[in-house]
């Protein structure tokens, strides 16, 4: 850190350097004047080491350090002494610097918030001021975890022989299902490159080309719209290797996936289970089920007919579902708790239509909000196939549609978890979901659509069903879930013409259309395409969990806000008339 500025970082010092002549750079995060002596801390990414200046010891240094403001830049030269009362908050906390020199290198402007872990900034205004929120520890903290993961990365997939390509961003439309970003071109007027959402099909064609295994920590852009867990443009660790089958794929990013943790977090994870999809939608009601919890959701159509209770009777002749959780140990919850939770299941984009309840008491009592159609005797029975035991709370869903009783339970089962408490704060639950379907239903058209992309292959044993019942088809792709959030999808691809031919058949592509989009694709796929599969990481999304964030706004440097907008450069800007003229566009009024 020895520079014409500094001879250490304020994050540096510790009693080893007691005696030394030192210098520091750094911003004033604050100073505390007590008269007799004047503290001053001062904080670089590295640290905040405390300067103690006493005023009449060092009466020229005092007085201009009274003249200092909060973020003013400063190069303080001095002696390294033992502190009298230590900060063990602080790695510098044992010594401070007694300044022999201290010099202004910049004033600043008193910021709009503090800069501290706890600020009072609202997030629009650290966005304007985002340079400055990044001078927060915090945030900085998350930007450094951020490239060490990409150093691990690096370094485990170089040992494994991939080789780093980098890819065009200026492309044709890519197949990843969200609205392209279009960049207009000024040479060929009223043609448009479309930004890649994924540089999927140019991974494909580097293994055409024979590169054997490629990575890529690469911008991906897709105009959707915005979640916490979502950017327009963010980054995937992108990859592709051929002449593997699924299991060598999963293996090689399992590996991956717990290099990163050790290097970074020091954690081991444990190996990672594979979970069929079909699996995890029925226990947990979603494929990116949150595993650091049991509580699967319990089927409960056979043991809840027998009564006069009409609308689950005709929920059981309509083949719709009964299905319930069980909340350990919440059998004393009040009226107004349980009210909280129906009012949750009925949620507008939720749409459930009520919730029954069942309390199994610590004394063997049964208490439920249908007592009038089902006797004691069986509430027991059907607190018995749930498996609750005295002091449980089984709350039931059913719907005319299964997969809507499986998505309410599984958005109660976390929100029961959230409040009350179930997940501990430093639990990893990271694992695989396999066998996904080929396709899936569009819920507006009604079409097939793909499920991940069109160029996953089918399991070899669903082939025939391609051309008979498609939607029994699953594919060879996969999920890496990480804490109930999808980090990682991928597939084994089709690299055989006549069965992608076939996809996009059923897809309902025309031969124009397939030409049009995939052409060069397909072309290359007759000039021998190896057997390949691979998958892609989402880089923020990860990051986001293992720096303990809630967005991963808070793990990108210059996010976008949630409307799309970079707040600090004004962006999107409108363009002068000329400058459109010159692309041949016109906006429309
Ligand atoms: P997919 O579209 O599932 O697959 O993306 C892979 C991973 O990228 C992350 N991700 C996002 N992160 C932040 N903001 C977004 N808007 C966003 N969209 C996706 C997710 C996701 O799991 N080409 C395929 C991969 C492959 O088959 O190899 C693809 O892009 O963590």
């Amino acid at each position: 850190m020895n520079t014409a500025f500094r001879t250490h970082t304020c994050g540096a010092l510790r009693t080893t350097h007691i005696g030394e002549t030192v210098t520091l750079c750094g911003w004033v995060q604050g100073f505390r004047d007590l008269g007799y002596i004047l503290f001053l801390d001062l904080r670089d990414r590295y640290g905040i080491t405390q300067v103690s200046i006493k005023s009449d010891e060092q009466a020229a240094i005092y007085q201009q350090a009274r003249q200092l403001g909060r973020e003013f830049v400063v190069s303080v030269t001095g002696t390294v002494a033992e502190r009298e009362s230590k900060n063990p908050k602080l790695a510098t906390g044992d010594i401070e610097l007694i300044p022999t020199a201290l010099e202004v290198l910049n004033a600043a402007k008193l910021p709009p918030f503090l800069i501290e872990d706890e600020t009072d900034g609202k997030e629009d205004l650290r966005m304007e001021y985002r340079y400055l929120d990044i001078r927060r520890p915090r945030v900085a903290r998350s930007l450094m975890m951020r490239a060490q993961v990409m150093r691990a990365t690096r370094a485990y997939l170089d040992s494994q022989d991939f080789v780093e390509v980098e890819t065009p961003f200026f492309i044709k439309s890519t197949p990843e299902g969200a609205r392209d970003f279009l960049v207009p071109s000024r040479l060929q007027p009223g043609n448009f490159y479309a930004l890649p959402q994924s540089p999927q099909i140019l991974k494909q064609l580097l293994m055409v080309a024979g590169m054997d295994r490629y990575y890529q920590i690469v911008k991906c852009f897709r105009d959707e719209d915005f979640r916490g867990d979502r950017q327009p443009e963010f980054t995937q660790i992108d990859c592709e290797m051929s002449f593997v089958e699924q299991a060598d794929v999963l293996n090689m990013f399992e590996g991956l996936t717990k290099h990163i943790f050790k290097k970074v977090l020091g954690v081991d994870l444990p190996d990672f289970i594979h979970l069929p999809y079909a699996e995890a939608m029925a226990k947990y009601g979603t494929d990116k089920p949150d595993l650091r919890f049991d509580c699967p959701i319990v089927e409960l159509n056979p043991v809840m007919g027998g009564t006069d209770f009409g609308l689950f009777n005709s929920l059981l002749e309509k083949d719709g579902l009964i299905a319930g959780i069980v909340a350990t140990g919440c059998a004393g919850y009040t009226r107004k708790q349980l009210d909280a939770l129906t009012h949750f299941v009925k949620e507008p984009h939720r749409g459930g239509s009520g919730l029954v309840y069942v309390k199994y008491n610590e004394d063997g009592s049964v208490k439920s909000s249908v007592d009038k159609f089902y006797s004691q005797e069986h509430l027991l029975q059907i607190g018995e196939a749930a498996g609750a035991q005295p002091g449980d709370l089984l709350l039931i869903v059913a719907d005319a549609l299964k997969g809507k009783t499986r998505r309410i339970l599984g958005d109660l089962r976390l929100h029961m978890a959230r409040t009350e408490g179930w997940i501990a704060p430093d639990k990893w639950s990271v694992f695989w979901v396999v066998d996904f379907p080929l396709f899936e239903e569009d819920e507006e058209t009604g079409e097939l659509t793909f499920a991940h992309h069109p160029f996953c292959m089918p399991r070899e044993q669903d082939l025939e069903y391609l051309y008979s019942d498609p939607q029994r088809v699953v594919a060879q792709s996969y999920d890496m879930v990480i804490n109930g959030n999808e980090i990682v999808s991928g597939s084994i691809r089709v690299h055989r013409k006549e069965v992608q031919d076939k996809i996009f058949d059923i897809l309902g592509l025309s031969e124009e259309e397939k030409e049009a989009k995939f052409g060069f694709m397909l072309r290359a796929f007759e000039y021998g395409a190896p057997p390949h599969g691979g998958c892609a990481f989402g880089l923020d999304r990860m990051v986001m969990l293992m720096a303990g964030e809630k967005s991963i706004r808070d793990v990108i440097a210059f996010p976008k806000t949630a409307g799309g907008r970079d707040l600090m450069m004004d962006a999107p800007a409108s363009v002068p008339p000329e400058a459109l003229g010159e692309l041949g566009i016109k906006i429309k009024e």
